[in-house]
């Protein structure tokens, strides 16, 4: 099997460029939360303009947007104007409704059948949401690893379990985990069988840079500069 790889969950453009352009991301994830803690102002125009600088930053990478809503006409509208802004862009839409509701997964197996939109079904905390989520043909199915550990529950076990139905049923369907608390959250999630992971900068930042490495690197260029004397 092969991994996707780290997804950046901001919408911080200078993040996205600065990890864009160290190669080490392939993709972007986003929600409405991210967004307003993010200062992204002027309504849809705003948003509009926004994720269409980050899409055509990061192409071809996946970037994925939310709807804002979860009434089912004006989840399904602004799907499509979501979809429309860029071939990379996706649409996520949460596994239910707020009081549970049922039919949004009516719209995920419409929007990836019939108007041939990339969806990431969102909000999940379980194996058994996300293998529905994937019946219903989303292309996404992002469960929320640090979520399901502050609730008592064990991200890695829940993301083993998702590995072992997908591909038991031979789903296409990319397991992203997301809500990621802790650097060691990143590998472990891949090792327990995550396509992606989606985290924000400093964790990504926390992977990469360790003291012993700085201090090594330290004694070579001190190294270095007396062998020029
Ligand atoms: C994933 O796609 C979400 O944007 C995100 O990881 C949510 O995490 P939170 O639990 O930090 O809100």
């Amino acid at each position: 099997m092969k991994l996707t790889g780290i997804f950046l969950d901001t919408g911080k453009i200078p993040e996205i460029r600065k990890y864009h352009e160290l190669g080490i991301i392939r993709g972007v994830t986003t929600n409405p939360t991210i967004l307003r803690k993010d200062g992204i102002a002027g309504g849809w125009p705003g948003i509009e303009k926004h994720c269409k600088e980050i899409a055509q930053l990061i192409a071809p990478h996946p970037l994925s947007v939310e709807v804002t809503t979860n009434v089912m006409a004006e989840m399904q509208e602004q799907a499509l104007m979501i979809a429309a802004w860029a071939k990379n862009i996706n649409v996520k839409i949460t596994i239910h409704g707020p009081d549970g509701g049922t039919e949004n997964l009516k719209l995920v197996h419409e929007l990836e059948n019939k108007h041939n939109v990339r969806v990431n079904v969102t909000a999940m905390m379980s194996a058994q949401q996300c293998l529905l989520a994937a019946m219903a043909g989303a292309t996404y199915v992002s469960i929320f690893g640090g979520r399901v550990n502050n609730m008592g529950y064990n991200s890695c076990h829940e993301i083993r379990r998702i590995r072992g139905l997908l591909d038991a049923f031979n789903s296409t369907a990319k397991i992203i985990v997301g809500s990621t608390r802790e650097v060691l959250n990143i590998v472990e999630w891949f090792e327990a069988g995550a396509d992606i992971v989606t985290a924000v900068p400093d964790l990504i930042e926390g992977m990469l840079v360790h003291p012993y490495s700085k201090e090594t690197v330290r004694m070579f260029l001190e190294d270095g500069a007396r062998l020029q004397k």
